[in-house]
């Protein structure tokens, strides 16, 4: 056990949490997607510690965060589509997967031996004040155990690695609330790995032409993996009726009349709302004790198809 210490963001906790990612420490801190936990990419102890803490059982590769697109492309190779997508929408939610540079300072094991790179810009003020402070690369998954769904408070970070990480920034709830979209850019395709934060149809409107999900390729993204956001509660997915031993998952007030514990993603019908949302209702859902989560059809257009994803996955058969 080491001491976990949850400071407010602020200058000296930014200054500090800097000095921790270069000694090779764990810092977790807010992003505007969920929090990441975050070690010094370019040392391979130090990413080593993210699985230690993580309980992660096999090596995936994992996103070097970069305060802007320069320092971006001192690890990885930008090609015409991939630097169109950065220029779009960093800093931003979506992460571009791109050849690694020859000489990639950034470790093996943050790259799990690929020679690709996951590399992102996060829009969040904290996120990139830390990254300044450290000057090293950040490699940083979302900072929860493994299994577990993905935190959007820093109080989530704590309740799953208080003991295992050095520190946690407090920067208050995360605005976007899923993880970022990942998009490879590489031997001349351009494909989704992973629905996220930013919306298919925005990046298909940058590039002026479609991306393809590759279906049966989850392998090269195993946050594709069917089990990965796993509350205890089983899942019901597309429910039009609720049971009277379920817990509630609700969109758009469908069942706003249900007596049972109920939490509705958006009451209007809002998929940005709805998003932000998920992973703290999951989280609020499975501290009732209910046995089964009862889920409510949500449209799959926009941040729908993440929501949709990580819906699926969280409802995906355990062993
Ligand atoms: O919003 C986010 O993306 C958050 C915040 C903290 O930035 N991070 C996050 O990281 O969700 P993580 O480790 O949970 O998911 C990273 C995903 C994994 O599914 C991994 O397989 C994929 O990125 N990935 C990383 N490098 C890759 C590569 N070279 N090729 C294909 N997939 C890669
Ligand atoms: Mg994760």
């Amino acid at each position: 056990m080491i001491e976990t210490r949850c400071l407010p963001a602020g200058p000296s906790a930014l200054a500090e949490g800097g000095q921790i990612l270069r000694a090779g420490g764990l810092v977790a801190f807010p992003t505007e997607t969920v929090y990441g936990l975050g070690a010094d990419a370019t040392s391979g102890q130090a990413v080593a510690k993210i699985y230690a803490a993580k309980e992660r059982p096999e090596f995936n590769p994992l996103i070097a965060h970069c305060p802007d697109l320069a320092s971006a492309e001192l690890y990885g190779l930008f090609g015409d589509d991939a630097r169109r997508l950065a220029d779009a929408f960093w800093p931003g939610p979506l992460t571009l997967v791109v050849p690694a540079r020859q000489n990639c300072a950034v470790s093996d094991l943050a790259r799990a031996g690929l020679d690709s790179i996951a590399l992102r810009v996060p829009a969040h003020p904290v996120a990139l004040a830390l990254l300044r402070a450290a000057g090293v690369p950040v490699a940083a998954p979302s900072a929860n155990r493994s299994g577990r769904v993905s935190p959007t408070h820093a109080g989530h970070v704590m309740g799953d690695l208080d003991g295992r990480i050095d520190m946690v920034i407090d920067g208050g709830a995360t605005e976007v609330g899923v993880e970022s979209t990942i998009v490879s850019c590489l031997n001349g395709k351009v494909s989704l790995l992973r629905p996220g934060g930013l919306a298919r149809e925005e990046i298909e409107r940058v590039l002026g032409r479609t991306l393809d999900l590759r279906e049966g390729e989850t392998i090269n993204a195993p946050g594709l993996l069917a089990s990965h956001y796993a509350p205890n509660a089983r899942m019901r997915l597309d429910a039009t009726h609720v049971e009277k031993d379920e817990a509630v998952l609700d969109f758009g007030g469908r069942f706003a009349d249900v007596q049972q514990a109920s939490f509705d993603l958006s009451p209007t019908g809002n998929l940005k709302e709805a998003a932000a949302n998920l992973f703290a209702f999951l989280r609020a859902l499975d501290a009732t004790g209910a046995e089964v989560i009862a889920v409510a059809p949500i449209p799959h257009e926009g941040l729908g198809e993440a929501i949709g994803d990580r819906l699926t996955r969280a409802a995906a058969p355990r062993d």
